[in-house]
C-alpha cells in the first residue's frame, strides 16, 4: 500500500502516518509538508527512524505534488491553515491559497495519481450565527442546550449535516466548504474519490497549541509549565463547550472509510466525540489540574470574539450508522496522551510551550 500525507508533519498529519506505519509495516508512506506550523519540525525527526519519508513541499506549488511522480493508493488531505481566525483581521491570502488552492492542487493530483482521498474538513462550515441560535442555559460550569429545539440539523445528539451553512462561518469555515463543493464536483465529472470529514475539535499528543488553534493542547501545556492562561469571551467564565475526538479514533474510523470507498465517496461525515466526549474550558481546566497538580493562573476575558461561539457538538450519527464506529478515548485519556507527550518530550517541547 502507497499512502500519501499531505500536511503530514503536522499534528493530524504525522498522528496518523504514525498510526498507518504501526498497523502497516511494509507501506510506503510519504508525508509532504512546507513546515508552516511551528513545531511541525519536531514531528518530522522520528519520521526516519520509523520509515516514513518526507518530503518538503507546498501544496501551493501543484509542482510539488506532481514531482512526486507516484502514483498512491490512498491520499490524506491533512494540510491547512487550520485556525478559524486565519485572515480574519487582514490578508487572508496564506489561507485561501493553501485551504482552497492547495486543496483543489490536491484533488487535481488524486484525479490523475490517486485511488482513494480523505479531506479532512471542519466543523466550521457551519455558520456562525446558526450555531449562535442554538439557546443555552448554564449548568454547573458549562453551557447545555435547552432540550426540544427546533433547528434544521441541531438535536439532542448535536449537530448534524444538515445544518445550515448558508450564512457566513470564517474565512477559514469558507475556504474548507468551497473545496468539499469542489471535492464533490472532482467525484461527480471525474470519478475521483474523495470522502470529506467535518472534524470538530481533534485533540491529542504531538499538537503544537496556541490560543487560536489547539488551544486543549495549550491549555495541558500551561499547566505544565505554569504559565497563565484566559477564559476568552461570554463573561470569562470557561463555560464554553467542545467535544473532543483523538487522533486515534480518526484512524479507526478513516480505515472504515477508505476499505467502504466505492460507497462512501462523496458523502459528507460530521466527526467528533460527541457530549460524551465533551468539556467547557472550566472543567478541562479540572482535568488539567488534577493531571499536572499544578493550579495557573486563569484570567477572565468576557468579551467574545465574533468567530467564537460557545458551544459545538458534533452529531457523529451518519458515520456511526454507516461504519459501526464509536469513539473510545473520552476527555480525560485525552488530557493524559497530551499530558504524557509533553512529559516524556519536556526540553524539546519547553521553547515552544514555555
Ligand atoms: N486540529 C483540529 O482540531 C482540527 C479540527 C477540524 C479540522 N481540522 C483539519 O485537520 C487538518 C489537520 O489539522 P492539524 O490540526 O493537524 O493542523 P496542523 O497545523 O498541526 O497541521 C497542518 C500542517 O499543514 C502544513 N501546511 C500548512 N500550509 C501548507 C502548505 N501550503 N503546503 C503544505 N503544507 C502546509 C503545516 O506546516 C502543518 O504541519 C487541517 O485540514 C485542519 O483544517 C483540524
Amino acid at each position: 500500500m502507497k499512502i500519501l500525507i499531505t500536511g503530514g508533519a503536522g499534528f493530524v498529519g504525522s498522528s496518523l502516518a504514525n498510526l498507518f506505519r504501526d498497523e502497516f509495516p511494509t507501506a510506503k508512506i510519504v508525508c509532504l509538508d512546507n513546515l508552516r506550523r511551528r513545531g511541525s519540525e519536531l514531528n518530522v525527526r522520528i519520521f526516519k527512524e520509523r520509515n516514513i519519508q518526507f518530503v518538503h513541499g507546498d501544496i501551493r506549488n501543484p509542482s510539488d505534488l506532481s514531482d512526486l511522480h507516484e502514483t498512491f493508493d490512498v491520499m490524506i488531505e491533512a494540510s491547512a491553515e487550520p485556525s478559524v481566525h486565519a485572515g480574519a483581521q487582514g490578508d487572508p491570502s496564506y489561507v485561501l491559497h493553501t485551504n482552497l488552492v492547495g486543496s483543489l492542487n490536491c484533488f487535481e493530483f488524486a484525479r490523475k495519481y490517486v485511488d482513494r482521498t480523505i479531506f479532512l474538513s471542519t466543523s466550521r462550515v457551519y455558520s456562525i450565527s446558526a450555531l449562535n441560535s442554538i439557546q443555552l442555559e448554564t449548568h454547573g460550569n458549562r453551557f447545555v442546550p435547552v432540550p426540544n429545539q427546533n433547528l434544521q440539523g441541531f438535536s439532542s445528539c448535536g449537530i448534524a449535516e444538515n445544518f445550515c451553512v448558508a450564512k457566513a462561518k470564517s474565512i477559514y469555515g469558507a475556504s474548507k466548504l468551497a473545496s468539499e463543493l469542489m471535492a464533490l464536483e472532482y467525484l461527480n465529472s471525474y470519478g475521483t474519490k474523495i470522502i470529506i470529514n467535518r472534524c470538530g475539535v481533534i485533540a491529542g499528543r504531538g499538537q503544537f497549541g496556541k490560543v487560536d488553534q489547539g488551544v486543549f493542547t495549550l491549555w495541558v501545556a500551561n499547566h505544565y509549565f505554569g504559565k497563565p492562561l484566559k477564559y476568552i469571551g461570554y463573561g470569562g467564565q470557561g463555560l464554553q463547550v467542545r467535544d473532543l475526538v483523538h487522533p486515534r479514533d480518526l484512524y479507526t474510523l478513516m480505515k472504515s472509510q477508505l476499505e467502504m470507498a466505492e460507497s462512501c465517496a462523496g458523502e459528507v461525515y460530521n466527526i467528533g466525540g460527541g457530549l460524551s466526549v465533551s468539556t467547557s474550558l472550566s472543567e478541562y481546566t479540572e482535568h488539567c489540574r488534577r493531571i499536572t497538580e499544578r493550579e495557573v493562573e486563569i484570567a477572565c476575558e468576557p468579551n467574545t470574539n465574533q468567530l467564537d461561539v460557545p458551544l459545538y457538538l458534533t452529531d457523529s450519527s451518519k458515520a456511526e450508522k454507516t461504519f459501526g464506529w464509536k469513539p473510545a478515548l473520552d476527555s480525560a485519556g485525552i488530557v493524559e496522551d497530551i499530558y504524557n507527550w509533553i512529559h516524556d518530550n519536556e526540553s524539546d517541547l519547553r521553547p515552544i510551550f514555555a
